[in-house]
């Protein structure tokens, strides 16, 4: 396999996921996660959102979360925004990136942001506009990129366009995010294969959801074509909340268990992502749908068994 020695992790549970959490995390422990990540080395850490309060009521807290982290240096602080009042917000707000959403699909940015993907074109102008001025690096994100709920596939050509239509605003990090698990391997490598040539230079992030159990196989597909940035979520917590049958996005700490098995970089320190695991699950109160808090690293090693001792012969060198 072709796989960079190096990759950078974003996680985004605290958005993605306690977005959809169906009680409201109190301020103190969406900031207490934010730190708990931080402190485990997680280079990049989607914050919250600044969105309608009453669309989206679980974030509603985003100033607040903001203000209270504790800010460790070397970690790039994001918000997810869909137009430029939340650019507005998101600036004052004091975070370093500004990650933007629109969707691949008309049907699907109608339902989640009320808008014609045209319409968000011009709100996503302003907010490259204002990020600009402030000097704030933004992100574009692409939801539907590889399949829509309500369309089914998306044409390559459609999601061209969006690419296109970006970068053409200036963009130069672009994220495909499969919003309710619909990518297979292969077609990963074919929107890469076809994509990357077309837009050199562009920093490209994938952001898978594990709805069918794919978003590992796609992570390692977009490796092998070079993509270097990967979205997570610590437990495999996610989902969006207007697009039907969604759920949670890559569990972080299985994807860096997978990385580090094959000596891939990521910074982050294990054990601490496994504990924030931990305590995210105290939090919300029920288990998450991540495989490594339950399994234990693959070099865990338990005792040979009572019936098997003395008997197992010497390895032989
Ligand atoms: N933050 C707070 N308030 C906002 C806002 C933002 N980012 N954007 C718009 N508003 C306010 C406007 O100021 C206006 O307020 P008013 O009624 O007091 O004048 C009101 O919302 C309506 O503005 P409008 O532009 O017509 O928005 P809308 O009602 O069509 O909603 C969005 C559009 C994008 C704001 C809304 O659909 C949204 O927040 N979606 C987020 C979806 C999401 O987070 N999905 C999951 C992540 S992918
Ligand atoms: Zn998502």
């Amino acid at each position: 396999m072709k796989l960079p020695a190096r990759v950078t992790i974003c996680e985004v549970g605290t958005r993605d996921g306690f977005q959809i959490e169906p009680d409201f995390i109190p301020t103190e422990q969406k900031v207490e996660v934010v730190n708990l990540l931080s402190d485990a080395g997680v280079p990049r850490i989607e914050v919250t959102s600044f969105v309608h309060p009453k669309v989206v009521p679980q974030l509603r807290d985003a100033e607040q979360v903001m203000a209270r982290i504790a800010r460790r240096p070397g970690t790039r602080y994001a918000a997810l925004v869909p137009n430029d009042k939340g650019a507005v917000r998101a600036l004052d707000a004091g975070v370093d990136a500004i990650h933007t959403v629109v969707s691949a699909s008309e049907s699907h940015n109608l339902a989640n942001v009320n808008m014609t993907i045209a319409e968000s074109m011009e709100k996503l102008r302003a907010v490259m506009q204002v990020a600009e001025r402030a000097k704030v690096a933004v992100a574009c994100g692409i939801s539907t990129s590889f399949g829509c709920p309500f369309e089914g596939d998306v044409p390559l050509a459609q999601l061209e366009s969006v690419v296109r239509r970006l970068t053409d605003m200036g963009a130069r990090a672009v994220g495909l995010a499969d919003t309710t698990g619909m990518a297979n391997p292969r077609q990963v490598a074919r929107v890469l294969e076809h994509l990357t040539p077309k837009f050199p230079g562009i920093e490209w992030t994938l952001h898978t959801h594990d709805t069918r159990a794919m978003a590992i196989p796609n992570i390692l597909a977009a490796m092998e074509y070079g993509v270097t940035n990967l979205d997570g979520s610590i437990g495999g917590l996610g989902g969006c909340p207007f697009a039907p049958g969604a759920s949670g996005n890559v569990c972080s700490e299985d994807l860096v268990h997978c990385l580090a098995a094959m000596g891939v970089e990521t910074g982050i320190d294990l054990d601490r992502l496994i504990a924030v695991s931990r305590r995210v699950q105290e939090i919300i109160g029920r288990a998450l749908p991540g495989q490594i808090v339950k399994a234990g690293k693959s070099t865990r090693r338990y005792p040979v068994p009572d019936t098997v001792a003395g008997r197992v012969p010497a390895a032989r060198a």
